[in-house]
């Protein structure tokens, strides 16, 4: 059996050797295509593989009808958005996602963010603290629970909404759970973005929504770029000057925000929150005893596609 690690942005080299350490103990091969670039390399290199692992790279019917022989597609990560599962699953071809893995250092890099826009970008100005702030964290799942473990130490007063989460779970995290988003965005000084791009969620995050922040709030998004309405944003920091936006996931008019938001935007060249030795041994290592147990056991948990 053959594992392609297909990842154009690579995980660091001890997540790689974890997961060649487990994938040849089980007997596989490993084949490693990192950096590719042109998904036409992807192409040729899934012809004969039976497994393959990756990030956010995008696994398509185009690619699934290039892997004749493959079984399972493990996406070393939380969203497997870049996925078609339905595609998948007419192709007869599992896919899982590896839930929890890389939650820690998202949530990191949330509050670096955090830290960065309440510190005007370290431009030297005087800026806020984020202790006795009220933070909102829309969504409530691994990274949304992280964000406030860490929010508890730095003093903020938490509040999350998930329509999914029940709100006992929140509050048994010392958060307070609002009843819509629109209360989140109206309480909260800092929202932190933690929703999956869904066909609902996509471009949810809009004027409106956002407008209900109160005077100076802070948008942070480590999340997806899908979620935002982009246009809507960039209207409504034009008209309020007090607003600051900052993201993991450059958006599509990264220009434009830059040109027009100086010092009140940021945004990762390339998205970094997973982006950590831990986040990728853990994430990486899970992917490969997952196709392991999936491969010999027929074992299917985390599996995301019918
Ligand atoms: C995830 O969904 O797990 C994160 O967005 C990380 O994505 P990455 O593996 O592409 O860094």
């Amino acid at each position: 059996m053959k594992v392609l690690v297909a990842t154009d942005k690579p995980f660091a080299k001890v997540a790689v050797d974890g997961i060649r350490n487990a994938i040849e103990s089980a007997g596989y091969e490993l084949v490693l295509l990192e950096k590719y670039g042109d998904k036409s390399n992807l192409l040729n290199a899934v012809k004969d593989v039976d497994a393959i692992i990756i990030r956010s790279d995008v696994i398509d019917a185009e690619v699934m009808d290039a892997a004749p022989n493959l079984k399972i597609v493990v996406r070393a990560g939380a969203g497997f958005d870049n996925v078609d599962l339905e595609s998948a699953t007419a192709h007869n071809v599992c896919v899982m996602n590896t839930p929890g893995q890389n939650s820690n250092a998202v949530a990191e890099l949330a509050f670096g963010m955090m830290v960065m826009a309440v510190r005007n970008m370290y431009n030297g100005t005087s800026g806020t603290e984020l202790k006795g702030k009220k933070l909102g964290i829309h969504a409530y799942g691994n990274v949304g629970r992280n964000v406030a473990r860490i929010a508890k130490g730095v003093g903020m007063e938490i509040y999350a909404y998930d329509a999914f989460c029940p709100k006992e779970v929140i509050e048994a995290d010392g958060a307070k759970a609002v009843d819509s988003a629109e209360e989140l965005y109206s309480t909260c000084d800092v929202v932190s973005l933690h929703i999956p791009a869904t066909p609902e969620t996509k471009q949810s995050i809009n004027y409106e929504l956002v407008n209900k922040m109160p005077k100076g709030g802070v948008l942070v998004n480590t999340a997806r770029k899908e979620v935002i309405d982009e246009a809507g944003l960039i209207q409504l920091m034009e008209e309020r000057t007090d607003l600051k936006y900052v993201t993991d996931i450059m958006p599509v008019a990264n220009a434009e925000f830059a040109e027009k938001f100086a010092g009140r935007y940021f945004s990762t060249p390339k998205k970094m929150g997973a982006q950590t030795a831990e986040a990728n041994i853990n994430a990486g290592i899970a992917a490969a005893n997952q196709i392991v147990g999936f491969l010999k056991d027929g074992c299917e948990r985390f599996r995301v596609n019918k």
